[in-house]
């Protein structure tokens, strides 16, 4: 059975879904840069081993990048993934994990890279919101898609409201990409483009609003 990794910084609601997702891997441990995470809470009830390796300890993002290396490489994992882990990694990181390293972004990626995304999707006003899972490359938040979820914007949001909106989806696309992933029907080729045995999705057009 494949083995992941999965690093968080907060909440950690992500990493619960996937543990409840019953996936066809080994959750081999959880790592948080962050001691007072909650979600290293969520991951104990739930008898997976967890780990942190504190930004803080480190003098550079090169030092603490390769301490988080070598706790996430004591375990094995065939895939890393980031749920929530709010730090920018390094090309040295991100290369030693080249086509096991995943993402979720709350945006419909290319757009809204980077943090506050929901806020900025409010005040440009665009309909259309949602999430994004990648794999990771060394620029920041551009990875090659796996899968991605919509949500209608509606009049009156707020970011909050918006937020919940998505998050609803990051947590059902999430567990999926996983599984994917551990089961083979999605891979990074050697181009650096994702391949999918998956069927696409036809005859199916998201408009927001609705047509008359
Ligand atoms: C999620 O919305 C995730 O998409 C986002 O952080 C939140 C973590 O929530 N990730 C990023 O912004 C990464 N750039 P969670 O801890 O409850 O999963």
């Amino acid at each position: 059975m494949k083995r992941i990794v999965i690093l968080i910084s907060g909440r950690g609601s992500n990493m619960e879904a996937l543990l409840k997702a019953k996936l066809p891997c080994e959750v081999a441990a959880v790592i948080s840069n962050k001691a007072d995470a909650t979600g290293l809470e969520i991951a104990r009830a739930r008898g997976v081993h967890t780990a942190v390796v504190s930004h803080k300890d480190f003098a550079s993002r090169d030092d603490f990048d390769a301490a988080l290396a070598k706790e996430i490489d004591r375990h094995r994992p065939d895939l890393v993934v980031l749920a929530g882990f709010m730090r920018i990694l390094t090309a040295d990181f991100v290369n030693h994990y080249a086509g096991r390293l995943i993402n979720i972004h709350p945006s419909l990626l290319p757009a809204y890279t980077g943090v506050n995304t929901h806020e900025r999707a409010l005040q440009d006003g665009v309909k259309i919101h949602g999430c994004t899972i990648h794999f990771v490359t060394a620029d920041l938040d551009h990875g090659p898609i796996i899968i991605q979820a919509a949500v209608p914007v509606h009049q009156g949001d707020t970011p909050q409201t918006l937020s919940a909106r998505v998050l609803r989806e990051e947590h059902r696309v999430f567990p999926q990409a996983v599984r994917w992933i551990c089961n083979g029907n999605v891979r990074l080729n050697a181009q650096g483009r994702v391949e999918t045995d998956r069927m696409e999705q036809s005859g199916t057009t998201l408009i927001s609003p609705g047509l008359e």
